[in-house]
């Protein structure tokens, strides 16, 4: 199959491109490099460049191209950043992924695969979080995702569309090639270990009096590659017509504590850290239910162990210590 791959040179967008080239797929990506890196487009992919709320683009690149499914990644993804752009986030996120899925839709393509978030659920009543789980977002970035997840709910009953929502929660880790570079950097693997560098003074916990086993927030990561998995799984399951959210975790939890902890194993050198008050929007624990998505799409984490991701990531950094090279 031939698959429109937006946001293909960001973090997980290029790590699903060349999962999906590997599984034999051709891929176009569509990037406008605003937060992406050209030298993360894996080879063998087509290239670009551009804004997916650009309709005349798009309209172009489905007709030249003849794609028969999108994998959708371009977007804004700081919950921060989404409070204090409120506009921008619904505008790159909710407004933006409709446009596409008009453009979709125009050109006859009925698969689309979207990056969702547990960012729907805001906090949770409990955790492990099933997709049952209420969606009340707390945030922007959230409601822009959970916006366009109603909207592809909508557009399978009325207009034939098969789609996926993958809700992600923390993507961490790295592939030889593939690792995470965002500027500035807000993720709390990447910041650790620049302190390990030596690039990043000390690494601030945000909180240590949550109501979790060491006081620190819990989140369930799960490494770039095994989710860039759930993506050709669900891409290639996709029926018109018919959709579905899954969470894409491991369903075990780590605290801030333990991924400090983790990368002081992996990498031998001092993290000095401190304490600072609670990140405003921050839930005390997520951790996913992967239970639905291991039933039907038969995907379970391979390489999610907290060991492996921090490894993985510390090797990437070594290799890279200036991250992708510029355009
Ligand atoms: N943290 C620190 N210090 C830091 C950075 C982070 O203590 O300098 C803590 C946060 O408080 C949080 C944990 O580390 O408890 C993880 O924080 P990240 O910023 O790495 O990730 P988030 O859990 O906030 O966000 C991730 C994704 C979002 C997604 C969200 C779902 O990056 O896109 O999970 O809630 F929306």
């Amino acid at each position: 199959m031939r698959i429109l791959v937006t946001g293909g040179a960001g973090y997980i967008g290029s790590v699903t491109a060349r999962t999906l080239l590997d599984a034999g797929h051709e891929v176009v990506v569509l990037d406008d490099l605003r937060s992406g890196h050209r030298a993360a487009v894996p080879e063998g992919a087509a290239f670009e460049l551009g804004d997916v709320a650009d309709r005349r683009l798009v309209a172009d690149v489905f007709d030249r191209h003849r794609v028969g499914a999108v994998v959708h990644f371009a977007a804004s993804s700081l919950v921060g950043e989404s409070m204090e752009r409120p506009h921008a986030y619904f505008a790159n996120n909710a407004v933006a992924s409709l446009r596409l899925l008009e453009a979709a839709h125009a050109a006859g393509v009925d698969r689309f695969v979207l990056s969702s978030t547990a960012a729907v659920y805001g906090t949770p009543d409990r955790v492990p979080i099933p997709e049952s789980a209420e969606v009340r977002p707390e945030s922007v970035y959230g409601a822009s995702k959970a916006m366009t997840e109603q909207a592809l709910d909508w557009l399978a009953t009325t207009a034939g569309l098969g789609w996926c929502a993958l809700r992600y929660f923390n993507a961490a880790g790295a592939t030889e090639r593939h690792g995470e570079d965002h500027r500035p950097e807000t993720h709390l693997l990447p910041l650790v270990l620049e302190v390990a560098e030596g690039r990043r003074e000390k690494i601030r916990i945000f909180g240590d009096d949550w109501p979790t086993p060491d006081g620190t927030p819990v989140r369930d990561y799960v490494h770039v590659q095994d989710l860039a998995d759930a993506h050709v799984r669900a891409v290639e399951a996709i029926r018109p017509g018919t959709g579905a959210a899954y969470n894409v975790g491991t369903g075990r939890g780590a605290s801030v504590q333990e991924v400090v902890d983790a990368c002081r194993a992996a990498t031998g050198r001092n993290v000095p850290t401190e304490v600072a008050p609670r990140r405003a929007g921050d839930p005390a624990e997520l951790v996913a239910d992967p239970s639905r998505i291991g039933a039907e799409l038969d995907w379970t984490p391979r390489r999610s162990e907290l060991r492996e991701i921090v490894e993985s990531a510390w090797a990437w950094r070594r290799a890279h210590p200036d991250g992708y090279p510029p355009a």
